[in-house]
């Protein structure tokens, strides 16, 4: 068990948490191989729907007919609303030939991607720029009427019967509204109402229906637009009233993934293309392949679905996922709105009492039954190692076959599990209880502000800097004794927002020319609703709760999309990326302590942690200045990035006319495509200039921004022009900025550009990589 298994291991707990677990075969849609002899599942994808042709469905049948030979079934799904492709059970050979046919994009096997609240949007409200405070807050305000935003969710599907998704004073739906409500013999018509619009599933062998027996689906779904419900907890933790960021918009299912997490692309396209139809404004997904690999723009199941659905308007929010290392960003496509993890002002505690009434802090969710009072004897667990032991470090570190049950029976251990790569809290919980262990005090920092479930036994993780208290108490004394004290909320929590520790970094692995994440919202201990029925996870003679606390860019990407939803309601005519931008240009970078926001592990953030930084949720509704992304900046990403005109108009279907890729197409040229960050690559660079245009979205015509430029003292800045006049007729101003690194890069430089006049302020981050 030792070696990169075991560290892996860690990880794999981790995960079970954040994005719970990719399960190994049934649910993966691989049951292909007993009647055709290796034939799997592939995706061909052939660019836009051209909605001219008469029958897509045809043209699909044709080419699949072409290469069978028998007239077998080998249809899985076609793809025909957003764009042109589908899913067929395919032999490598047929795959090959098909990728040969004129107008095929790509042709690839059927990935599996993985799934990657209360007081969160309260901390949200108070997370505010001081000096613009005055705008009206239209999230606040206890009664609301429904709009007409239409949030659509890709995950594990929906318990309908969640309070959060109540249809109560809403108003008919939607006449544009043309999505359906599919079903099931546990999911009949009146599951969905005027507040879930729309549920559709996309079966694998064992499930088929909409209803959610993971849970991640409903956990989101009422994150971004639960309505409010008071008396929301988990067994009284995080108690509060339960709110999603729009609750007053409508929600639309499309379960994509199955109970055990695991998600096939081809799945996930169908969902996609079905949301096109349907009709949705935002589409939110918790989900995404695996960290550390390079997105390919043409075989990415999230990356093409996200453009077909950006092209037709429709605001894409990804996770960034939980690798929490640079360069395992996912989601990092540029019309995508990539989403990175922060914490709350609330903590999650379960203190270490010991015998000289010192109170040291632990983080955990347990509900200890162990009393109040500091009376259980405490072993460091070196001190209970075997007598025939060889590297006392495993005892230290409570490794298995380490320990002597002699000296652990009816004590709490203190494992020093600092730097312990190898084994897991959950291990040691195992091991300690097996040997007649009451409780386990793990010193590790290994969970960050995240605080995980240990329920009925006493267990909780102290951080290594306050580790030493314990130690030099049991140290100090022949009989130590303390007690382990069951979780509590702690309100007001300082600092906060941090970077979550598992939230994955930029830079992006497509190109350092774009800015990856985008941004940063709650996703550490978030409650929100959980499906009807589950077991686990519930103390000891209670009922299953109807909240669980969670944490992950999972939990993070609805607080972004329900505000999206918000923005759209505001601003009906907005574009996608106006919306993206409005979001990210009214980020803070500050904390509650009024210091820089700083990781998990106390370093000021980066934007390669939290891309434009913190949302805040008043601003992005009026934000004066908007940086839009249109479609011909995407088509000169893709040139930019080596595909060539012929592939880009099927991917495209149409192209405005002139439209051609430069001759010198450089992965340089991206850092000017009009994105609300900048990034530059400055290798084998002595300069750069970029270009950018903004567009006044204010009720005021008249009006001149002026800059405010933070740079590093290794680079000057320069703006041309000075200042950005609009007036009534003049709605779009470009300007130029010119960066002058005074030596060559030493290291990564982080900066920004505000642009403001008297009543907003615009602020996009840059980055320039050595
Ligand atoms: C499908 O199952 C077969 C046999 O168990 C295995 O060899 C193959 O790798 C699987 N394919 C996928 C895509 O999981
Ligand atoms: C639909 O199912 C719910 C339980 O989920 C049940 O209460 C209701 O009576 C059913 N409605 C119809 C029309 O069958
Ligand atoms: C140490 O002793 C225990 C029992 O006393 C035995 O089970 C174990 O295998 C021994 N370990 C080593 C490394 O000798
Ligand atoms: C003792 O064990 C620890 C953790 O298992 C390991 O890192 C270390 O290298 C070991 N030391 C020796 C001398 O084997
Ligand atoms: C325990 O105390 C002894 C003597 O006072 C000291 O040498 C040792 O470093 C202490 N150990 C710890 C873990 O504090
Ligand atoms: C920056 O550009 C150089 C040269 O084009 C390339 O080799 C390098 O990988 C790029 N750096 C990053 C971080 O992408
Ligand atoms: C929850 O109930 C459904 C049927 O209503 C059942 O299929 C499922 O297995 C149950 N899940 C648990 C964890 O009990
Ligand atoms: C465009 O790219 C595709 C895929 O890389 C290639 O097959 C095709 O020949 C290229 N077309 C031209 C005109 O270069
Ligand atoms: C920005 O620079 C480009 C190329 O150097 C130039 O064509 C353009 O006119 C400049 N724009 C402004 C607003 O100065």
């Amino acid at each position: 068990m030792k070696g990169n298994n075991t560290l892996l291991l860690h990880l794999f707990y981790t995960t079970l948490f954040l994005f719970l677990v990719v399960s190994s075969s049934s649910s993966t849609g691989n049951e292909s191989n007993d009647d055709t002899n290796s034939k799997e599942v592939y995706i061909v994808y052939m660019g836009a729907a051209d909605s001219t042709k008469a029958s897509l469905k045809n043209e699909h049948a044709q080419i699949l007919n072409s290469v069978l030979r028998r007239n077998e079934n080998a249809l899985v799904r076609n793809y025909k609303h957003g764009f042109s492709g589908f899913a067929a059970r395919l032999s490598k050979e047929e795959a090959n030939s098909i990728a040969q046919k004129p107008g095929v994009v790509s042709v690839f096997p059927d990935p599996i991607l993985k799934l990657h609240t209360t007081r969160s949007w309260d901390f949200l409200k108070s997370q505010t720029r001081v000096n613009i405070d005055t705008k009206p807050n239209t999230l606040s305000g206890s009664s609301f009427s429904s709009s007409d935003v239409i949030l659509g969710v890709l995950d594990t599907g929906i318990w309908p019967e969640a309070a959060s998704f109540s249809d109560k004073g809403f108003g008919p739906v939607p006449s544009r509204w043309k999505g359906t409500c599919m079903t099931s013999k546990d999911f009949n018509s009146s599951c969905c109402n005027r507040k879930i619009i729309g549920a559709r599933f996309y079966p694998n062998p064992e499930e088929k229906t909409a209803r959610d027996f993971n849970g991640h689906g409903t956990h989101v779904s009422s994150t971004a637009v639960g309505v409010p419900v008071s008396g929301a907890s988990f067994y009284g933790l995080a108690a509060g009233t339960a709110r999603g960021g729009s609750p007053e918009s409508r929600l639309a299912v499309y379960k994509v993934c199955g109970a055990f997490g695991s998600c096939p692309g081809s799945a996930i396209l169908a969902g996609f293309d079905d949301a096109i139809h349907d009709g949705v404004d935002i589409l939110s997904l918790s989900l995404g392949g695996f960290g550390g690999t390079k997105t390919d723009l043409t075989t990415d199941p999230i990356a093409i679905g996200a453009f077909h659905s950006v092209q037709r308007g429709i605001l894409v929010v990804c996770a960034a996922g939980n690798d929490g290392e640079p360069f395992t960003v996912l989601n990092d496509a540029p019309w995508i709105l990539t989403v990175a993890a922060s914490t709350i002002d609330r903590d999650l505690q379960s203190d270490v009492v010991l015998g000289n009434n010192q109170v040291v802090k632990g983080r955990a969710i347990n509900f200890s039954p162990l009393l109040n009072s500091p009376d259980y004897p405490m072993i460091y667990a070196e001190s209970a190692a075997r007598a025939n032991i060889s590297n006392i470090t495993d005892a230290r570190q409570c490794h298995p076959d380490s320990l002597d049950p002699k000296k652990v029976i009816g004590k709490i251990v203190v494992c020093d599990g600092k730097n312990d790569i190898y084994y897991s809290t959950d291990e040691k919980i195992v091991i300690v209880k097996a040997l007649g262990g009451i409780g386990l005090v793990h010193i590790t920092d290994q969970s960050g502000s995240v605080a995980f479930y240990y329920v009925d036994f006493p267990v909780t993780e102290v951080k290594s800097k306050h580790g030493d208290a314990i130690l030099q108490y049991i140290n100090s004394t022949s009989h130590p004794v303390g007690t382990i004290l069951a979780t509590v909320t702690i309100p007001d929590y300082k600092p906060a927002p941090r970077v979550g520790y598992f939230s994955s970094r930029g830079p992006s692995l497509i190109t350092s020319n774009v800015l990856k994440p985008d941004i940063a919202a709650p996703g550490v201990n978030i409650l929100a609703a959980w499906f009807g029925n589950d077991t686990s996870e519930v103390p000891k003679g209670r009922k299953p709760s109807l909240y669980r606390i969670l944490s992950g860019t999972s939990m993070a990407t609805p607080h972004v999309s329900g505000l999206a939803c918000s923005v759209k309601r505001k601003n009906p005519t907005w574009s996608a990326s106006a919306i993206k931008s409005a979001i990210m240009t009214s980020a803070i970078q500050n904390d509650n302590l009024k210091g820089p926001i700083t990781t998990d592990s106390g370093l000021i953030a980066t934007p390669y942690d939290y891309g434009a930084g913190a949302i805040t949720t008043s601003e992005p509704l009026q934000p004066g200045l908007v940086y839009e992304t249109n479609n011909v900046d995407y088509l000169n990403y893709l040139c930019y990035n080596g595909l060539n005109i012929t592939m880009i108009k099927v991917i495209s279907g149409t192209v405005p006319e002139n439209f051609n890729c430069p001759k010198d197409s450089s992965s340089d040229l991206i850092s000017s495509i009009n994105y609300p960050s900048i990034a530059v690559n400055f290798t084998g660079k002595a300069d750069a200039v970029v270009s950018r245009t903004v567009t006044n979205v204010d009720e005021e015509d008249e009006t001149v921004y002026f800059p405010v430029v933070e740079a590093p003292s290794e680079v000057i800045v320069t703006l041309f022009p000075y200042n950005l006049e609009f007036t009534t007729s003049i709605k779009k101003q470009s300007y130029n900025i010119t960066f002058r690194p005074k030596t060559s890069l030493k290291k990564d430089l982080f900066g920004s550009i505000t642009w403001s006049n008297d009543k907003y302020m615009v602020r996009i981050p840059f980055v320039l990589t050595k």
